[in-house]
């Protein structure tokens, strides 16, 4: 049986490439195994998925301690490091797995949004891989395969559901309608949050005191803001409180950060690589206003998905994704939203929510399995540094006019 579905899967394959259609378009009911290969930002991920969701092998270079000490990522570097890491990356899932490169199905690979020098890497050996072993590629969009991986965390998550993704480079709350069909709802408009996070933790040179030195801006603030004992000492205004839209905008609360940081810094004489006393409870007021402006765009865009109907009453999920999902207090904040508009909230594990490669081999394994996506013919296929994720509905939201009742935060336990 298994014999016959692998040649009749064969035959269907060989003659999907001999009439070269561009995309396999065969139903293929044979379990799959998938490798998957991360390389948009400075993560080298590999992972190798099974189409029952079992993660085979899996292997991941962060490349952050060294931007790290660069006070950011410098695109040549990220490059340069992928370029050397990503063979090693690659045959390590392959040899945790224990399998040959004859056992692999396809080849899923990032090729949009991200640093273009970056994601090159990516592509160029994904498709140098399945010319070698001549298996199809599957181009993958980042922001897509971050929404995904939820459903290989809680295999219970159906379409339609909503999702935020706030990371270091992207920020967007989105209906996932189906694989390949998002209903963008809001986007940042300038920064994103873990961007914010970075330049403010740098800026505040957190990471010239020992205990911050390793950590990302963002784990740096939300472990300073953990030792507040004054978390409203410093005043944030909530950006975008009058645009009846669901984007995002960060910058503002940077800039109001940096000039009640430079007025102490004189103030208390702090030296050039010192850090001011008061900077825990300036981490505290800075980590809660995003979180308050996070919630107030997610709680949007929930009464705009009831006004529309566009999530049914009894499957309303909200996914929490991308590295600043990590934070516990944002998703604190979240739930409290959730629970008071009966959503489930749905948050990854951090090694799931920060860039990795298992989730770019589940998107894979996700398009093999409604045969989306699955290219034999993939040489035209370029990489694209932006890629909106699927069809705006910005303007449709705005014109809405929803006013929203905001859900009080009061179990965070700062007054409000
Ligand atoms: O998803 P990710 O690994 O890479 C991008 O696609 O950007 O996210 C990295 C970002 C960094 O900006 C980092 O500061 C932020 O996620 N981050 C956090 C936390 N942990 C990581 N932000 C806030 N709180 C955290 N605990
Ligand atoms: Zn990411």
């Amino acid at each position: 049986m298994f014999l016959l579905a692998r040649i009749e899967h064969n035959l269907l394959y060989h003659f999907a490439k001999r009439v070269r259609w561009k995309q396999i378009r065969f139903y293929s009911k044979k379990r799959a195994i998938i490798l998957g290969i991360e390389t948009s930002c400075d993560d080298t991920g590999c992972a190798i998925i099974n189409t029952d969701g079992k993660i085979l092998g899996e292997a991941l270079n962060s490349q952050h301690l060294v931007h790290l000490n660069h006070g950011g990522i410098i695109p040549t570097i990220a490059q340069g490091l992928h370029r050397r890491n990503i063979e090693n990356v690659v045959n390590e899932a392959m040899s945790a797995a224990n399998l040959a490169f004859e056992d692999i199905d396809a080849i899923a690979t990032t090729v949009k949004p991200g640093l273009p020098l970056s994601l090159l890497i990516g592509m160029k050996y994904g498709k140098h891989l399945c010319r070698k072993y001549k298996k199809p590629f599957i181009p993958i969009h980042h922001m897509e395969a971050h929404a995904l991986t939820a459903r290989l965390y809680d295999k219970t998550i159906e379409f339609p559901f909503l999702v935020l993704l706030i990371s270091g480079g992207h920020c967007l709350v989105a209906i996932a309608q189906k694989l390949d069909k998002f209903l963008l709802l809001g986007e940042s408009v300038d920064d994103a949050p873990g961007e914010a996070f970075d330049k403010m933790a740098r800026r505040m040179k957190l990471k010239n005191l020992p205990e911050y030195s390793q950590l990302s801006g963002g784990q740096a603030i939300e472990l300073a803001a953990s030792k507040a004992d004054n978390p409203l000492a410093y005043k944030f205004t909530i950006p975008l409180k009058h645009y009846k839209n669901c984007n995002f905008s960060f910058s503002g609360i940077k800039n109001q950060l940096k000039l009640q940081l430079i007025k102490e810094e004189r103030m208390k004489e702090v030296a050039a690589d010192g850090v001011i006393p008061g900077v825990n409870n300036m981490c505290a007021g800075f980590q809660i206003v995003i979180t308050r402006h996070i919630c107030h765009r997610v709680q949007r865009g929930m009464e705009y998905a009831e006004l529309k109907g566009l999530i049914p009453p009894d499957k309303k999920t909200l996914v929490v994704s991308g590295g600043v999902a990590c934070n516990n207090f944002i998703s604190k904040g979240l739930q409290i939203v959730c629970d008071e508009l009966e959503y489930k909230m749905v948050r990854p594990p951090p090694k799931l929510c920060t860039d990795n490669g298992v989730m770019i081999a589940w998107n894979g394994v996700e398009r093999w399995k409604e045969n989306i996506g699955i290219y034999t013919d993939f040489e035209d296929i370029e990489i694209e540094k932006s890629s909106p994720l699927g069809e705006s509905l910005i303007e449709d939201v705005e014109k809405s006019g929803i006013s929203c009742n905001w859900v009080k935060l009061t179990k965070l336990n700062f007054p409000q």
